[in-house]
Parts: C-alpha cells; sequence; structure tokens
C-alpha cells in the first residue's frame, strides 16, 4: 500500500455531493478507528512520525493540506484539497502535515486503535528501521532464489 493517492468515486446530484467510504470497496483495510484534525493553528507542523504496522486513508473533508511523505527513499510532497480525494500511507512511511487552510477538516480512517507503541518519532529511528526491513526482504528474496 505504501503511499498511493485514490479518486474516491462521488455520488452527485441537484442536491449536492456525496461520497462513501466503505470496507474492501474502496478501503483495503478493517476500518477500526477514525479521526479528524480541525482547528489546526496557522504554521503547526503535525505528524512527524511514521507507524511500524499501522495502514491509514486521509481526505481533507475540507480545506487543504500539505504532506511531506518519506518511505525510506526520499520526501515527497503531496498536497490534499479535494474531498473526493484520498491518501492511502502504509505502515514505515514518514509523514509530516502543514499548510492547513484556516478551515481545513483531515479525516483519517485506520486500521487499528490509537497506540503509541506503534509509533517511531525519530527520524533517525525511523531510516534505521526502515533500512533494515528492506535488508530483510531482500535477504528473504534472496533466499527464496
Ligand atoms: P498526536 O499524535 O500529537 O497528533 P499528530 O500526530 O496528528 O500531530 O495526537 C494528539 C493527541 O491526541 C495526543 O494526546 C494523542 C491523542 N490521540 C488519541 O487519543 N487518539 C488518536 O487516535 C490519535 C491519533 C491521537
Amino acid at each position: 500500500m505504501q503511499i498511493q493517492r485514490v479518486q474516491l468515486q462521488q455520488h452527485g446530484d441537484e442536491r449536492g455531493m456525496l461520497v462513501a467510504l466503505e470496507r474492501d470497496r474502496n478501503v483495503p483495510f478493517e476500518i477500526r478507528r477514525v479521526y479528524y484534525l480541525f482547528a489546526t493553528k496557522q504554521q503547526v507542523h503535525r505528524g512527524q512520525h511514521a507507524h511500524r504496522h499501522l495502514n491509514q486513508l486521509a481526505v481533507t473533508v475540507r480545506g487543504s493540506v500539505k504532506f511531506l511523505l518519506d518511505d525510506g527513499s526520499g520526501p515527497v510532497e503531496v498536497v490534499l484539497d479535494d474531498p473526493s480525494q484520498g491518501l492511502l500511507l502504509g505502515s514505515m512511511v514518514w509523514r509530516e502535515m502543514y499548510d492547513f487552510s484556516e478551515d481545513c477538516v483531515l479525516m483519517v480512517l485506520a486500521d487499528q486503535l490509537y497506540d503509541p507503541a506503534d509509533y517511531i518519532t525519530n527520524y533517525d529511528e525511523f531510516l534505521r528501521e526502515v533500512n533494515s526491513s528492506v535488508l530483510r526482504g531482500d535477504m528473504a528474496a534472496c533466499q527464496s532464489l
């Protein structure tokens, strides 16, 4: 899953728009938690962590926000500013959110309950863990040859 922008189907008519988020239809994991960030102050940077196991889908229900994402191969900036788009974030992705618009409501669906032990909050530690898991994957691939 890692990092993926997804287009969500919009059900629109003359009354307005509606987007449904459903397990296995457009959310590729079991939804165990939903949380949302709002009233974020100007200049604030949030996130600044990675998760060892958690998978998430982020949607800006309103407004816009920028993500700086790094799966160990270097930083990428992604702008979320459309309620019909989602951002899938798999495990072991360093994320930082900033430039929240004043009206931003950032909703996040997650496949695990809140667990502080799943967080990596030190970037150097994240790089150590992500690089050692890549190495473990390479060794497993070599052993299966
Ligand atoms: P924090 O992890 O600092 O948010 P962010 O990474 O987006 O900057 O979370 C802020 C507070 O909310 C902190 O006290 C932990 C709490 N919290 C929960 O209780 N449940 C949750 O699902 C999340 C994400 C945070």
